[in-house]
């Protein structure tokens, strides 16, 4: 494995995480159903559908611009928070990596902060919370940490999945303090929130691909 994400592989990523979530479709809706209104499968399932139907159109494209298509897209045909916060995280990462090609290591924490930024300012959370930031900031945390200590691309990757999976575990005891799961307030209590559940899933299939034993 080289230390560099080629662009045929966040097309790969993609279609995976259309695939994936369409699978994980009645999981996601579970989870949703516990604490807020019980789409939030759906809700991936359509919004990587149309991501994946931008997809064949995209193949002379930047990254930047798949990624900035593909939050369009997200935004476009989800109705849900996910759908504006996912599609702001995809098109402000767009804004970190333009016109590449491929993307070395370094642009990943970049693509991810620029992308956190947009979802935080756009939801206004924090980690704690109960939202895909539990997820989300931890994984950022780690794989840049990792790099930064020298870690080769596929072992940060590895780092940033585990503090992810770690992060959807923490939301298990803690409040929803935003989006629909705050309207239960203590209730929210004992159950993983389905954002920071989805977005440990991208986060694995990145992973996979990277590393090689994504599906092509
Ligand atoms: N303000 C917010 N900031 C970050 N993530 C949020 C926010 N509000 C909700 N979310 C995430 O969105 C998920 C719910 O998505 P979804 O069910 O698709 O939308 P909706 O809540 O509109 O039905 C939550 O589990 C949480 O992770
Ligand atoms: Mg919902």
């Amino acid at each position: 494995m080289s230390d560099v994400i080629t662009k045929a592989q966040v097309i790969t990523w993609l279609e995976n995480c259309a695939a994936l979530l369409e699978t994980q479709k009645a999981y996601l809706t579970e989870l949703d159903a516990a604490i807020g209104d019980g789409d939030h499968g759906l809700n991936m399932a359509r919004g990587f559908g149309k991501v994946k139907e931008k997809l064949p159109s995209m193949a002379d494209a930047s990254i930047g611009s798949i990624l900035n298509t593909s939050g369009m897209a997200l935004i476009s045909s989800v109705g849900g928070a996910s759908g504006p916060l996912y599609g702001t995280f995809f098109m402000r990462a767009s804004t970190a990596v333009q016109a590449r090609q491929e993307l070395e290591p370094m642009d990943l924490v970049k693509l991810m902060e620029q992308g956190i930024e947009g979802v935080v300012q756009r939801g206004r959370a924090e980690v704690g919370e109960k939202t895909m930031l539990d997820a989300l900031i931890p994984a950022l945390n780690a794989l840049k940490s990792q790099l930064e200590a020298g870690a080769g691309l596929s072992d940060a990757l590895d780092a940033c999945v585990a503090a992810a999976e770690a992060g959807v575990r923490s939301t298990i005891p803690l409040v929803a303090k935003k989006g629909r799961a705050s309207y239960l307030g203590e209730r929210s209590v004992g159950h993983q929130d389905p954002g920071a559940t989805s977005a440990t899933l991208i986060l694995g299939l990145l992973r996979d691909v990277v590393k090689g034993s994504g599906v092509s």
